[in-house]
């Protein structure tokens, strides 16, 4: 089972799968070209723990995931992000390569763990020295920097302290989003909070398959407030920084497509919408949980929720990053109450039917028609508030042929579809300001170690970390420059 599969496997008798009739082909129109608007943003997007390496260096502390990475059997092929793709000392190198792509937008993640090595208290200066100089480069280079403060490397001293099930994290996290805001705010006007608040939630708290590798539902339940708490009051220590600055989050999202019309796949879909795609974004937004999802007179204790728990939550969000992948076929399924998510302390086993469409080389179905079908979605959640595609991309895995190139049609394919996709949601009056690509480089997929490649540059891990722009990057470079397809 792969790690979108995990995340549908979630919590409830409410199971996810896909059928072929939802997973044709894009509509008629989707295919065609034209252009984006003016002053679009391209981009590319990495995050700090899958590319920097350098996990012990100029001070930096110990993240969940450099202890993560220890546990035997946790990561394929026991890889490490230790060294990664060695973005701590080659960031120019990468610089080079987003340049080299006509990219404009550079998304990348601060290390929790080089600012504050144990996550609270006094500031390592060479670990936000690091940052500083990779937002000079990247101006220099008339490239937008665009950080994420969480991208999932959570210090390793606060999940000893009990992680994101305890409200203290939050507090932690408000502290570190207002010492970067001082620190980089003269320079970086838009900053994005977490990275898919759900991803890292259910996969480390609730599956244990990503770090901290824990299987506790009332712990995960607990950590989704928590993590929301910390959008809250981190938007507000941004501002308290410095109050021009632009503060989003991101957010994975799916359109979820109930398997048939029968009642109970139509609620299920609906459900799994409120629970997947709302729980964080409309949340943070709105200050209230979406309803349906708990029951009612659970809810409270379930959360750990306190009094003036809405106020702390809420963020006027000022932009909206979404990372889309693929849709969602959901359908009815058994759980021990037929309640969903009644059962918080059972899992269930629940096998997914045969998904239908094309896949990735990581099993992910390839659904171009969803991208469109959730930012009209997400557009009514999110009401005016820019949105910057802050992911999209697939893994295929080919290296290098005899004349040393990585052609990758396929990867082309996918995201001539995605930008067809996108562009006819644009039309449709989305607001979308900017795309970025996952990723700029072939690199550590998490528990997947790098036998995922998603780069638009091929990395040779094991020579010299020599990058190579793929067929897919040049063709992307093409894009940019033309802003359009
Ligand atoms: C997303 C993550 C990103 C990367 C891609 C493939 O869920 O945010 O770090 O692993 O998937």
């Amino acid at each position: 089972m792969n790690r979108r599969d995990f995340l549908m496997s979630g919590l409830g008798a409410a199971g996810a799968a896909m059928a072929p009739a939802a997973f044709a082909k894009p509509k008629a129109g989707a295919q065609a070209g034209g252009a984006f608007p003016p002053g679009f943003y391209w981009g590319a997007a990495t995050a700090a723990y899958q590319v920097e390496g350098a996990y012990r260096e100029d001070g930096k502390g110990e993240s969940i995931w450099d202890r993560f990475v220890l546990a035997p059997g946790k990561i394929k092929n026991g890889d490490t992000g230790n060294v990664a793709c060695d973005s701590y000392h080659r960031y120019r190198d990468d610089i080079a390569l987003l340049k080299a792509m006509n990219l404009k937008s550079y998304r990348f993640s601060i290390g929790w763990t080089r600012i504050q090595p144990d996550g609270a208290g006094a500031v390592n200066q060479k670990g936000l020295d690091y940052y500083s100089r990779l937002t000079d480069a990247l101006l220099e280079a008339g490239i937008r920097p665009l950080p994420t403060l969480y991208h999932w490397d959570l210090p390793q001293n606060l999940e000893d302290r009990g992680g994101w099930p305890v409200r203290d994290t939050a507090d932690r996290f408000a502290d570190y989003a207002g010492i970067m805001g001082k620190a980089l705010g003269d320079r970086i006007e838009n900053w994005s909070l977490f990275n898919e608040s759900k991803t890292f939630t259910a996969l480390g708290y609730n599956q244990g398959v990503f770090a901290p590798g824990r299987k506790d539902p009332f712990a995960f339940i607990r950590s989704t407030h928590v993590v929301n708490l910390a959008h809250g009051l981190g938007f507000k220590a941004l501002k308290a920084a410095n109050p021009k600055l632009k503060v989003g989050s991101v957010y994975d999202v799916t359109p979820m497509i109930p398997a048939s019309d029968r009642p109970e796949d139509v609620a299920a879909a609906d459900i799994w919408d409120r629970w997947q795609n709302l729980w964080f974004a409309a949340t943070v937004i709105d200050g209230r949980y979406p309803d349906g999802v708990f029951p009612a007179d659970r809810q409270g204790d379930l959360l750990n929720w306190r009094d003036g728990d809405g106020e702390r939550m809420h963020a006027d969000l000022d932009f909206v990053g979404l990372n889309y992948y693929s849709g969602t076929l959901c359908a009815y399924g058994k759980g021990a109450s037929g309640v969903p998510f009644i059962d918080v302390d059972a899992q269930w086993p629940y096998a997914p039917p045969a998904f239908e469409t094309a896949k990735t080389d990581f099993g992910w179905n390839v659904y171009p028609q969803g991208f469109h079908d959730i930012l009209v979605r997400m557009h009514k959640v999110t009401g005016n508030r820019p949105i910057e595609i802050t992911e999209n991309g697939c893994a295929y895995n080919m290296g290098p042929a005899a004349d040393g190139q990585i052609h990758d049609p396929q990867r082309i394919a996918f995201y001539r579809d995605h930008f067809a996709a996108m562009l006819m949601a644009i039309r449709e009056g989305v607001p979308v300001r900017g795309y970025h690509a996952w990723s700029l480089m072939d690199n550590f997929e998490w528990a997947s170690g790098y036998s995922q490649r998603f780069g638009l540059t091929y990395v040779d891990f094991a020579n010299g970390q020599t990058r190579t722009i793929k067929d897919s990057g040049r063709w992307y470079a093409g894009v940019a420059a033309a802003n359009r397809i």
